[in-house]
């Protein structure tokens, strides 16, 4: 992700020098690289490197002051534009830089306005639009004009069925092709000939798909087809080849052949009923049928926050737990991006505690299905998915054996209310406001997981984190394991009888920052 070679493969080296302050970056040509740097956690200026000239010339494009937004720069498929996108949340502004001619005009796209969202794609002399502009408010693919690109002159080409939703899109020659997700989350590829929109076609992708990256080409190539790598937390990538204009999609091993044991897994999709009626997709992987897995333990993965799907990139180690006999499932709850742009909206600020009743409704379905048992359950998260787990966990501690959690987010309240973290501000649009809206405080004091321990016997947990991490600041991770501690003690004390052997222990390196916290609560 952090490494773009020049198209010829030319700067190579020069990339290592620059890479040390460069984060996001494209070549525009062999010689010209666009790149933003990170200061803190937040890109906002944009330089223009030129290798032309002897020792390389820096030239400042663009300068972000809004502190909520962050900007990424992008070249369009055919190199011709790079995109400076700069986002927050919940808008976009786009501005363009025709990379053919050495000017470094910038032009806009589309003026920021609340909750419009918008990627852009260039196709001759049109822009190809991808906008949160579709029924729902969401995505749909839109063309303008390059000569006036603004909102007024947009004209939907394609807008997804009803449940389906676009993740992302590239231009290949004359067709526009999507990735798409279906109501069971299942990934599929939907092309849209530019040319000719209403014949949109869908291309099924292997039912195991999970996650999709997409190749950018080469310089050299004309661009009439679009190189894939498909793969799931327990399938390596496979390289894929789709053809828009042969409605092909063509394996690119050797031989045509998946790698061993690819067909010996399989993927389940369930969907759980959460409370108010919403079906919540889950992808299930396991060995044998699901009628077998009663006695199987069974990791659960969720995050559910950010607009963001579920990490569900190849992991070795998922796979070894799935040789040896584990179940693995991942919960699509709200707040997350699998069922589009409304599946955040339902679940931040005031919504958030309905990512915490999917996730309830998800295991509920899992244990109910025949899946598994909380007494052979964990769960393991990350980051901000630490809230619906840490939430779960004080509400319904009998639903899980374990709990593993990295960089875990568990004390929203205090970090909301500390304008001063680097992250409180823009976040407000996904936690709230503590300080200045009463109903905002009272929602995250209801589901905070810091803030609702009680006297109780929790699952044994494992948290780890990094005392230099600054978008999950460590000492909300500390207070948690202190008053966790505290809680287990006082209900052991109550209840003596309970047998319970408990154990804490936290161990800090601090030379090497990591802080491992474990409470074990095991019979
Ligand atoms: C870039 O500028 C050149 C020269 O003015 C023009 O011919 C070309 O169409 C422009 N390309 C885009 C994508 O605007």
């Amino acid at each position: 992700q952090r490494i773009r070679l020049s198209p010829e493969e030319k700067h190579l080296a020069d990339m290592f020098v620059y890479i040390c302050f460069c984060s996001g970056k494209e070549w525009a040509t062999d010689d010209v690289l666009f790149y933003t740097t990170l200061e803190g956690l937040r890109c906002s200026k944009v330089f223009r490197l030129d290798l032309t000239s002897s020792g390389g010339r820096i030239t400042s494009i663009y300068e972000e002051t809004r502190p909520d937004v962050f900007v990424e720069v992008a070249l369009s498929g055919d190199r011709q534009i790079l995109s400076i996108n700069c986002n927050s949340r919940t808008s976009s502004e786009v501005m363009l830089i025709n990379t053919t001619v050495s000017s470094l005009e910038l032009f806009l796209v589309q003026p920021r306005q609340p909750d419009l969202l918008y990627h852009v794609e260039h196709w001759r002399k049109w822009l190809i639009i991808l906008a949160s502009t579709g029924p729902g408010q969401e995505y749909q693919v839109v063309q303008a004009p390059l000569s006036d690109p603004s909102m007024k002159t947009w004209v939907s080409l394609f807008s997804p069925g009803p449940g389906t939703v676009v993740k992302d899109m590239d231009v290949i020659g004359d067709h526009c092709v999507l990735v798409a997700r279906t109501p069971t989350c299942e990934l599929v590829l939907i092309v849209v000939p530019l040319t000719h929109p209403k014949e949109a076609y869908t291309i099924q992708l292997p039912s195991w798909a999970c996650a999709i990256e997409t190749k950018k080409p080469g310089l050299t190539k004309p661009r009439h087809m679009l190189e894939l790598l498909i793969s799931s937390p327990v399938h390596p990538p496979v390289p894929f080849c789709l053809h828009p204009e042969d409605r092909l999609l063509l394996s690119g091993t050797k031989d045509g052949s998946f790698p061993e044991n690819q067909g010996s897994y399989t993927t389940t999709r369930l969907e759980a009923y959460s409370q108010d009626g919403t079906l919540v997709p889950v992808t299930l992987f396991h060995i044998g049928p699901v009628e077998g897995l009663r006695q199987a333990p069974l990791l659960v993965h969720v995050y559910g926050a950010y607009g963001r799907d579920l990490n569900m990139e190849f992991c070795p180690e998922k796979r070894l737990l799935l040789e040896q006999g584990w179940a693995l499932a991942y919960c699509h709850i709200r707040g997350g991006g699998e069922r589009g742009l409304s599946w955040q909206r339902q679940a931040r600020v005031e919504g958030k505690q309905k990512g915490v009743e999917d996730l309830q409704a998800c295991l509920q379905h899992l244990f109910s299905s025949g899946v598994s048992s909380p007494s052979l359950t964990a769960l393991t998260a990350c980051s901000a998915g630490a809230v619906p787990v840490g939430a779960l966990c004080n509400r319904h501690a009998h639903m899980m054996q374990a709990v593993a959690l990295q960089a875990p987010f568990l004390d929203v309240l205090g970090t909301m209310e500390d304008p001063s973290l680097p992250l409180t501000l823009e976040d407000r649009e996904e936690w709230g406001d503590p300080v200045g809206n009463p109903k905002h405080r009272l929602t995250i004091t209801s589901y905070c997981p810091l803030h609702n321990i009680i006297p109780q016997r929790y699952p044994s947990m494992l948290l780890t984190a990094y005392s230099g991490d600054a978008r999950v600041p460590l000492s909300g991770v500390l207070k948690y394991t202190e008053q966790l501690k505290k809680a287990i003690q006082k209900h052991f004390t109550v209840n003596p009888k309970a047998g319970v052997y408990t154990h804490s222990h936290t161990c800090a390196q601090l030379n090497h920052s990591l802080i491992v916290s474990m409470y074990d609560g095991f019979v």
